[in-house]
């Protein structure tokens, strides 16, 4: 992290472990489960064939729990290296949770979507779920062309994710790329990796158990992200 100035070009790719401290569950610590359910069965496009209740209360589910979960000192060590680096700084974030944002971080992508969006398959508009909507498990219908059930804006399995151009652009750009909560096992997210160390940047990686990809980082800290992402923030701000 020594190197980060201000003028360092730096992209940083989070997945569900950053926000473990707040009490949202990662995705692959309960026996293949993910809150009580196989991922299967409520995040792929024939679950929502299949069965769009099961899906949407689901998702309704993810979404009150967010009313119940701040964001922790990681979110707020990232907003504050955001602040430091201006436009010189990329948050990609694998996660559907709002907690970066409620944070204070704003140059970010959601690759796999947000729970607070919510996207018509029939005229493909994209619209922000109103808080009333939150506490019910009723559809939602399109206000745009009153198609009777808008889908979560969520990537699922077998989808491909989002603003991927952007995405690698910003990768092959950039001078230090820093992954954080992230086991490396989705792709295309898990692959970013190695496009950054491709092209030259140094790898860095924050996670609690070493993740599949542990090879292609050039520093890498074992630990929670709340605890040492603060303490490598600080060295670089101060
Ligand atoms: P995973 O659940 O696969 O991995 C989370 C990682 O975070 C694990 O390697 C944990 O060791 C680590 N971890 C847990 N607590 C931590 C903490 N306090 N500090 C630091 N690390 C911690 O989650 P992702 O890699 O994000 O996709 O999963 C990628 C994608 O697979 C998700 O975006 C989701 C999922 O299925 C979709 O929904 C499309």
């Amino acid at each position: 992290m020594e190197q980060i100035g201000k003028q360092t070009k730096v992209v940083i790719l989070t997945g569900a472990g950053i926000s473990a401290e707040s009490g949202i569950k990662t995705f692959r610590d309960n026996d293949g489960l993910w809150e009580n359910h196989r991922i299967e069965d409520v995040a792929t496009p024939q679950a929502w064939q299949r069965n769009p209740s099961l899906v949407w209360q689901f998702y309704q589910a993810r979404r009150r729990q967010l009313t119940e979960v701040k964001p922790n000192p990681a979110h707020d060590a990232l907003n504050e290296l955001e602040q430091y680096l201006g436009d010189n700084f990329l948050l990609i974030t694998q996660n559907v949770d709002d907690l970066h944002r409620r944070a204070g971080s704003s140059n970010i992508i959601h690759m796999h979507g947000e729970l607070a969006l919510l996207r018509c398959e029939n005229c493909h508009e994209i619209f922000a779920m109103m808080e009333e909507h939150h506490l019910t498990d009723d559809y939602v219908e399109c206000p745009n062309c009153d198609y009777d059930r808008l889908r979560p804006h969520i990537v699922w399995f077998h989808e491909v994710p989002l603003r991927l151009e952007e995405i690698y652009q910003a990768v092959e750009e950039c001078d230090v790329f820093i992954t954080i909560g992230t086991s490396g096992h989705v792709y295309p997210a898990a692959g970013l990796i190695d496009v950054a160390k491709s092209n030259g940047a140094r790898c860095i990686g924050v996670n609690l158990e070493p993740p599949l990809n542990i090879d292609m980082h050039d520093e890498f800290y074992q630990g929670k992200a709340g605890e040492i992402l603060p303490e490598l923030v600080k060295k670089v701000v101060s």
